[in-house]
C-alpha cells in the first residue's frame, strides 16, 4: 500500500505564511538574501584552520557536543562580546546555534504561546517574522525610523494592550543595521526600552546579527543587554553572514534565569561540533583582519548600489544609506506594488524583497529591501538598471 505523506501533514498553529514564489527562483541579481560576501572570503585560511582544529580536537567528534556548545568559542566569544559590544557575559550563559535563526527558534520554542503578543519593529526580518507567526504569536509592529524602534510608541502599544488586559510577551529587535532597514537602535533609545522593559516586567530580545559589519559612521552603541540591570534581555548574533551561511552557526546569551526552560529544550538544535572548532580555529587568529576585509568589500557594494540606485530610479523613490550591515530599504511612490512585479523581475533575471514581507499584517508593498552583499559592485549596477526598467515597465515610478 502507497503511503501518502500530505494525508498525515500536521495541524498548523498558525495559518499558512504565504510568501512570494518569486523568492524561490533561481535568478542572476540576488538582491533578496544576505549571503556572505564571496569576495571577502578567505577559503585558503579558512582551510588551514579546519586542517589544525581537526588534527587538534578531531577525536571529540566520536561523542556529542556539550549542551551548550564547544567550550572554546564559548569562551571567544564572551572575549569578543566584551570588546566589542561592552557585554559581560559568562560563556556558561551562551549557546551556540543553528545560526542566528536557530537562537531565535529556541527562544520562540522555549518562551512563546499561541496567542502571545509580541512587539516588534515596524518592519521586521521575515525569517524571524515567520517564527513567531508559525507558533502562533500575535506581532504588534512598533514605529520606528532610522534610530531604530521608537520607545514613546512602544510604551503607547505596551499601554493599549495592558487596557485590553494582555499582558505582550516580549519585545523582538533588530537592534543594529536592521533587516530591513539598515537602522541602527540609538544609545538613548536602548536606555529607554530597557527602562520600558523593566517598568512593565517585559523582556527584550535583541539580534545583533550585523553587529560585525560597520562600514563607516559612528561607532555601535553598546548592546542593549549590557545596559539592563534586571537580568530582562537575551541576545542573539551569529557568524553565518560574516564567514558562511553554510556553516549554520550562531548563537544567543541568556541571563540565568531563563536557563531552566531553555534547557527544557535542550538549548535547540545544537550546531555541528566540526564547525564550531573551525570557527573557533580562524577566528582566534583572523577575525579582526578579515572582518576589516569583509567591512571594505562591502562598503564598496553599499556606494555601488546607492549611486546604481541614483542613476536608475527617479527622485519619486527614496532609500536609507545604511552605514553598515547588507541592506538598503527603497521607499516607491504610494501604490506601488512591489509583491505583484516581483514575477516581472525575476523573469529578467532579478529578484528583491517585497515590503510585506516584513509585515505581519502584508502591508507596504511600495517598499522593497534590497541586499547588496552577493553580487559584485559591476553587477549591481547590471542588476538595478534592469529592475529600473522592469518597475518602469509596470509603472511603480509613477503610481
Ligand atoms: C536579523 C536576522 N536574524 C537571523 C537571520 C538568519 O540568519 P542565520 O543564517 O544566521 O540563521 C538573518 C538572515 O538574514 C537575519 O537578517
Amino acid at each position: 500500500m502507497n503511503i501518502d505523506f500530505s494525508e498525515l501533514t500536521a495541524t498548523p498553529i498558525a495559518p499558512d505564511i504565504v510568501m512570494p514564489e518569486g523568492l524561490a527562483a533561481d535568478v542572476e541579481y540576488v538582491f533578496s538574501v544576505t549571503y556572505t560576501d564571496p569576495d571577502a572570503m578567505e577559503v585558503a585560511e579558512f582551510s588551514k584552520a579546519a586542517a589544525i582544529a581537526i588534527e587538534r580536537e578531531g577525536l571529540s567528534l566520536g561523542t556529542y557536543p556539550p549542551p551548550l556548545g564547544h567550550e572554546g568559542l564559548r569562551k571567544f566569544i564572551s572575549k569578543e562580546l566584551k570588546s566589542n559590544r561592552g557585554l559581560d557575559i559568562s560563556p556558561d550563559n551562551l549557546f551556540l546555534s543553528s545560526g542566528a535563526g536557530g537562537a531565535c527558534q529556541t527562544i520562540v520554542d522555549a518562551f512563546i504561546d499561541a496567542g502571545d503578543v509580541v512587539m516588534m519593529d515596524e518592519f521586521c526580518y521575515h525569517g524571524s517574522l515567520n517564527m513567531f507567526l508559525r507558533k502562533g504569536a500575535i506581532p504588534v509592529h512598533v514605529q520606528m525610523d532610522n534610530d531604530g524602534m521608537d520607545p514613546d510608541a512602544l510604551e503607547v502599544e505596551i499601554k493599549k494592550k495592558l487596557s485590553e488586559g494582555i499582558k505582550p510577551k516580549l519585545i523582538y529587535t533588530i537592534s543594529v543595521y536592521h533587516n530591513p532597514t539598515g537602522a541602527t537602535l540609538s544609545l538613548e533609545r536602548r536606555k529607554r526600552i530597557v527602562e520600558i522593559s523593566g517598568r512593565y516586567g517585559i523582556p527584550v530580545v535583541e539580534n545583533e546579527s550585523y553587529a560585525d559589519f560597520r562600514i563607516d559612521g559612528p561607532e555601535l552603541p553598546p548592546a542593549i543587554m549590557s545596559l539592563d540591570e534586571t537580568e530582562g534581555v537575551m541576545y542573539i548574533s551569529a557568524f553565518t553572514k560574516l564567514l558562511g551561511c553554510g556553516l549554520r552557526l550562531g548563537f544567543g546569551a541568556f541571563p540565568e534565569s531563563a536557563r531552566g526552560p531553555m534547557q527544557k529544550i535542550g538549548f535547540g538544535a545544537s550546531p555541528s561540533h566540526l564547525s564550531s572548532m573551525v570557527v573557533h580555529e580562524y577566528l582566534k587568529k583572523n577575525k579582526d583582519s578579515y572582518a576589516h576585509g569583509v567591512a571594505q568589500s562591502l562598503g564598496a557594494k553599499r556606494d555601488a548600489l546607492i549611486r546604481s540606485l541614483g542613476e536608475y530610479f527617479p527622485p519619486e523613490c527614496s532609500w536609507t544609506e545604511p552605514e553598515g550591515g547588507m541592506m538598503v530599504w527603497v521607499e516607491l511612490p504610494e501604490g506601488a506594488d512591489t509583491w505583484a512585479a516581483l514575477d516581472s523581475a525575476v523573469e529578467k533575471g532579478v529578484k528583491y524583497n517585497p515590503g510585506p514581507v516584513f509585515r505581519a499584517d502584508r502591508s507596504g508593498a511600495n517598499r522593497l529591501r534590497l541586499t547588496y552583499s552577493h553580487n559584485s559592485p559591476e553587477d549591481i549596477e547590471k542588476g538595478i538598471a534592469i529592475l529600473a526598467d522592469v518597475f518602469e515597465e509596470q509603472g511603480l515610478f509613477n503610481s
